[in-house]
């Protein structure tokens, strides 16, 4: 499995991890050895939040993973906190420490790699997160620090006070939900495409050395887009037509049109397939051409102006 950096920190991280929001499709008879198939992928790195199934994924995976002998430090578990559903989000400090110690009582595990902002909070105080992340990172419960769904000057506004590296943000990316590629293809037009979603984060995670993760790669709009043919004909078409050329599956070259991109991009696939999730983890290897990443681009519905 290929590798890339988290952030400046030095670690590795492999090129895709597995999202664990769906683990509650498995019967939990065969969570154990779904969660082997995924390591012997390469994929060592879990991707959770507090919310996800009210909390059952967390105890599910962790319960899963208890019947593998894997020892702790050969894996990467990452988690979110910050989404108090339907009601508000909530980066308070006590929120925050609480969720944390939610979070590793569920997973059963004495510290997360990882620990996100779920999402931005209005109402967010950094000298509060700055404290939160400090207490954390002392007492041995985080090794690292990083935000989802956050624009470039929020993460900026951390900073100001955070004295740790902010090493990740997550966002939602796929070939049809493109708006941080978009933005800044067709900056400065009237197009639909120009509209800026994100603030130009994807440029700002490689001029800061932050990983971009980016959620949901396979979904358009209604759910997958892959053989999607009403929805999304031309794509579908090319991205047979690659699957064949590379002999692999159209989720493949969904998966290796993400990774071509030079930022360095980590999947959070959420498949709950083993055979998607073989043909993801392989798609690592294939590296698109030029034309071939473009071609696929303009296909979802995109435009170049
Ligand atoms: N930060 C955030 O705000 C945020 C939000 C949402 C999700 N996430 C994270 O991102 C992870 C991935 O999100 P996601 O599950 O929506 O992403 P995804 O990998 O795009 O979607 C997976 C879903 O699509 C289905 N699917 C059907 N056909 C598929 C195909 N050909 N290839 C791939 N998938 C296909 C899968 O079903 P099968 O299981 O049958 O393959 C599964 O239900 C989550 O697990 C979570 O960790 C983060």
């Amino acid at each position: 499995m290929k590798t890339i950096n988290l952030g400046k920190t030095g670690l590795k991280i492999p090129a895709v991890a597995l999202g664990c929001m769906r683990i509650t499709e498995l019967d939990r008879s065969e969570v154990p050895s779904y969660l082997y198939h995924t390591l012997e992928l390469g994929i060592d790195f879990f991707d959770h939040a507090d919310i996800y199934g009210g909390g059952e994924c967390e105890r599910i995976f962790a319960e899963g993973l208890s019947k593998l002998d894997i020892p702790r430090e050969s894996i990467i578990l990452q988690s979110k906190c910050g989404i108090v559903p339907g009601k508000m989000y909530d980066l308070s400090y006590k929120y925050i420490i609480d969720s944390v110690d939610g979070i590793l009582r569920r997973l059963n595990t004495e510290y997360l790699d990882i620990l996100l902002l779920h999402r931005p909070d209005a109402l967010v105080e950094p000298e509060e997160v700055a404290k939160a992340f400090d207490d954390l990172h002392k007492n041995g419960k985080v090794r690292y620090f990083g935000v989802s769904n956050h624009r470039p000057l929020q993460i900026e506004l951390l900073k100001k006070y955070v004295s740790q590296e902010i090493c990740i943000d997550q966002m939602q990316l796929s070939l049809p939900f493109s708006s941080m590629i978009s933005e800044g293809l067709e900056a400065n037009m009237q197009t639909e495409g120009a509209v800026d979603r994100s603030g130009s984060i994807l440029d700002y995670c490689r001029v800061n050395d932050m990983t971009m993760q980016v959620w949901s790669p396979f979904q358009g709009k209604n759910g997958t887009f892959i053989d999607d043919n009403d929805t999304y004909p031309d794509l579908n078409w090319r991205l047979g037509e690659l699957a064949a050329k590379y002999h692999t599956s159209k989720t493949a070259i969904a998966a290796a049109w993400i990774m071509r991109h030079p930022a360095n991009i980590q999947i959070v696939a959420g498949t709950m397939n083993r055979q998607r999730l073989s043909d993801i983890a392989k798609a690592a290897d294939i590296r698109l051409t030029r034309e071939e990443w473009y071609s696929l681009y303009l296909s979802a519905d995109h435009i170049l102006p």
